[in-house]
């Protein structure tokens, strides 16, 4: 990747740690730990880890004796994962093909990164794969967007002002929301003991702004929408009438959200 390309991705995975995980993402880390059952001296994958939160919080809990890796496919999210833990090991590569061997890990852990895999099964295979026999896997993913309702605003308000591609942009996260579907996945993959828990969770954001031009500016054009600047200007002015139901005396944004974590267990 040019020098260029791999700075901004760099940009983009630091503004992800500063706004989204710290507002959004950050809260589900010990849940998805507590459901995948972590002990101390267990070796963890994290997989999908972006910046690495979910395998720093695991790493409070396996001590000196058990070891933890994240897997990302992008490099920028992995970078700013090892500026924040130099010493958790981080691999580059594709959760439907995992780069480690057969039987590394007592447990699997994910948290909001399964709907964006291309190939959803054959990611839980190798989820599978990797783990030893009567290994543990947690997976959340977010609830539909009806249970997500400040992101079902925002979803209407992109619709009205940008059309339909880029409502479906921000509706991309919300697509595994139906939980009997999501359970087959699991369970056509091979999973033992298929549970999900839907669990209530809450975000906060310093202010409409703020959030509303992160999912404009960093999160569309990931997904492949670019906005024109004077979409992007009619957007924002019009999301403080929208979200003004959310939106608290100081000025930040707080909304209850909605995720599902899913748990199995790999066949003997
Ligand atoms: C919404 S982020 C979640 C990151 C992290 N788990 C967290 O809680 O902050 C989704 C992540 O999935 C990664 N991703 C998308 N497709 C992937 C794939 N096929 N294999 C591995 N990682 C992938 C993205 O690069 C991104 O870092």
């Amino acid at each position: 990747m040019k020098d260029e390309a791999f700075q901004a991705q760099i940009a983009a995975a630091r503004a992800y740690e500063n706004l989204f995980v710290a507002g959004l993402f950050q809260e589900w880390a010990p849940r998805v730990i507590d459901f995948a059952q972590i002990q101390p001296g267990h070796r963890v994958l994290d997989v999908g880890c972006g910046t690495g939160i979910l395998a720093r919080e695991t790493v409070q809990r396996i001590g000196p004796t058990g070891f933890v890796a994240g897997l990302d496919l992008n490099p920028g999210m992995l970078a700013v994962a090892e500026q924040l833990a130099p010493t958790l090991e981080w691999r580059q590569g594709k959760a439907e093909s995992i780069p480690f061997p057969d039987q590394s890990f007592d447990r699997v852990v994910s948290q909001f990164s399964l709907m964006f895999f291309s190939d959803r099964h054959q990611a839980i295979r190798e989820m599978l794969r990797v783990l030893k026999p009567h290994g543990r896997l947690a997976v959340a993913v977010w609830d539909s967007l009806a249970n997500n309702p400040a992101y079902a605003c925002e979803v209407g308000l992109l619709e009205r002002v940008a059309g339909k591609s880029a409502a479906d942009a921000l509706r991309a996260p919300f697509v595994l929301g139906d939980r009997n579907p999501v359970v087959s996945l699991f369970e056509q993959a091979g999973t033992d003991s298929v549970t999900i828990m839907t669990q209530p969770g809450s975000a906060r954001f310093p202010s409409i702004r703020t959030m509303v031009e992160a999912d404009l500016r960093g999160w569309l054009p990931v997904m492949d929408v670019v906005l024109a600047e004077a979409q992007i200007q009619q957007i924002l002015s019009e999301a403080e009438a929208d979200l003004n139901p959310f939106i608290k005396v100081d000025r930040s944004i707080q909304f209850e959200t909605s995720a599902h974590i899913v748990t199995g267990v790999k066949p003997h």
